[in-house]
C-alpha cells in the first residue's frame, strides 16, 4: 500500500503496511506476556543507556519515544525505571514520554492503560512531573522535530515492512520463501531498515540514544517460532494449505496471506550503522552494541510444568492470533461477506488450536530478537 499523506522530509512515499493491528481493547497486552518478558529483558539495557548519555543533574526536561507501542501496556515497568531513573539522575526534571503508533492502532486502549485506567498499574498516575503524548505517525516517517528526543525505544514493532514488496507462492512468510521472492524481501526490508533509521536520527538529539528490540534471524538461523521445534509459521502454512486444497478458500487467497514482514539478521542489522559511505552513519548513528536473546514461550514453559495441553493452547493460540489475524482476515475475498470471514478465520485458528491438542510437543512460539543500543553523535 502507498500512503499518499508520507512522505514528510523527503524519506518516503509509504509509511505502513495494510491491515497491521494487534488485538484492541487492551486485549494485545493480556495475550502477549512474552513480548513484556523481551521489554522486561531489555529494560536493564536502556538503563545503561541512560547513564551513558550526557544528562546532567540540572537537565530540565528529558523526552523519550515509545515506538510501535501497541496499547503500551507492555512497557510501563520499563518506563516507569526509565523516568526514576531520570529523576534520580536530575530532580525535578519534566519528562515525557511519547507513544507511538501507526494511525489503525487502538489508541483508546493506549489512552486507558497510561492513564491507568485497568488492571495494569501506570507509571503516570503515580510519577511526579511525568507526561504522556500520542501520535499516530508510522516510523516511516519523522514523528516529531528534529532533535527532540532523548532516548528512543522500541520493541518487536520493526519487522512491520511499509509494503509487502510481493505475494510469496507457497508461504506465509518470507522465511519460507527463497530466490527472487526472498530477494524482493530482502532488498525492500533494507531499504525501510535504513527509513526507520534516518528518521529515527533527525529526532534524536545529539548524545541521545536508541535502544531498539528486533525480531531476527539469529546467528543458528532461529527466528520467531523456530528454534528446534514445530516450526510456527509452517503450521501457519499448512492450514491454509489444507483450506486451499479443501476448497474453503481460493488461489488467489492462498496467496495473498502472505505477511509483510522481514527479521534481518545481525550483519543486516549492523550494515548502515557501520558503513562511512551509508547515509544512516552519515546521519550520526552508530551502533553502540548488539546482541541476540531467545526468550522462551512462557505458554510452552507452563504447559512443561503442568502438563495441561488445553491451558497451553488456550494461551499459545492468542498469541499467535493477535498479530497475524489482521493479515489473514484482510487476505480473504472482497467478495465474502463478513459473517463467511469471521468463519473462516475462527476455523482457521481452532484447527491451529487442534493441531496442538493433538500433540502439544515441539508447539510454542519462542521469541527471537536482537536487542541493539545506538547513539546519536
Ligand atoms: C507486536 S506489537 C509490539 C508492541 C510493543 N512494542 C511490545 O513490544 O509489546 C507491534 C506494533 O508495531 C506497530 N506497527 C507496525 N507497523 C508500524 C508502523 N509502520 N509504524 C508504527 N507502528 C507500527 C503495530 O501497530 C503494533 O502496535
Amino acid at each position: 500500500m502507498e500512503n499518499s499523506s508520507g512522505n514528510r522530509g523527503g524519506l518516503m512515499n509509504s509509511t505502513q503496511a495494510d491491515n497491521v493491528t494487534m488485538s484492541g481493547g487492551g486485549l494485545y497486552s493480556l495475550a502477549t506476556k512474552g513480548a513484556k518478558d523481551v521489554i522486561d529483558l531489555a529494560t536493564p539495557r536502556v538503563i545503561e543507556a541512560v547513564n551513558s548519555m550526557d544528562l546532567s543533574a540540572s537537565a530540565s526536561r528529558f523526552t523519550m519515544a515509545d515506538v510501535g507501542c501497541a496499547d503500551g501496556g507492555t512497557s510501563l515497568d520499563m518506563v516507569r525505571e526509565v523516568l526514576t531513573e531520570v529523576q534520580n539522575k536530575a530532580p525535578g526534571c519534566q519528562c515525557t514520554v511519547v507513544y507511538c503508533d501507526q494511525t489503525a492502532n487502538d489508541f483508546n486502549a493506549l489512552i486507558d492503560i497510561v492513564h491507568g485506567r485497568t488492571r495494569f498499574s501506570s507509571w503516570l498516575s503515580d510519577m511526579p512531573n511525568a507526561y504522556s503524548l500520542v501520535s499516530g505517525s508510522s516510523f516511516y516517517l519523522q514523528a516529531v522535530p528534529d532533535a527532540s528526543l532523548d532516548l528512543v525505544f522500541s520493541a518487536t514493532a520493526m519487522h512491520w515492512l511499509s509494503r509487502k514488496p510481493c505475494d510469496l507462492n507457497d508461504h506465509v512468510h518470507v522465511v519460507g520463501a527463497s530466490n527472487e521472492e526472498y530477494r524482493a524481501f530482502a532488498d525492500h526490508a533494507r531499504q525501510d531498515w535504513e527509513t526507520i533509521l534516518l528518521c529515527r536520527a533527525r529526532e534524536l538529539r545529539p548524545g541521545g540514544r536508541m535502544v531498539l528490540v528486533n525480531f531476527c534471524r539469529d546467528p543458528q538461523g532461529r527466528y520467531l517460532g523456530n528454534t528446534g521445534g514445530v516450526n510456527m509459521f509452517d503450521t501457519l502454512r499448512d492450514i491454509w494449505k489444507e483450506f486451499l486444497v479443501s476448497g474453503k478458500i481460493t488461489e488467489q487467497e492462498y496467496r495473498t496471506m502472505t505477511l509483510p514482514q522481514y527479521y534481518n539478521t545481525v550483519e543486516e542489522f549492523t550494515a548502515p550503522l557501520q558503513d562511512p559511505a551509508n547515509p544512516v552513519y552519515q546521519a550520526g548513528l552508530r551502533l553502540e552494541d548488539i546482541e541476540t536473546r531467545i526468550v522462551p514461550c512462557p505458554f510452552a514453559r507452563q504447559y512443561a510444568v503442568d502438563g495441561n495441553p488445553e491451558q497451553f493452547a488456550d494461551g499459545l493460540i492468542p498469541t499467535i492470533r493477535s498479530w497475524n489475524q489482521s493479515i489473514f482476515r484482510a487476505g480473504l475475498s472482497a467478495r465474502r461477506s463478513r459473517q463467511d470471514k469471521d468463519a473462516i478465520i475462527e476455523q482457521y485458528y481452532t484447527t491451529y488450536r487442534n493441531k496442538v491438542l493433538e500433540d502439544p510437543r515441539g508447539h510454542g512460539m519462542d521469541y527471537v530478537h536482537a536487542y541493539m543500543t545506538i547513539s546519536r553523535i
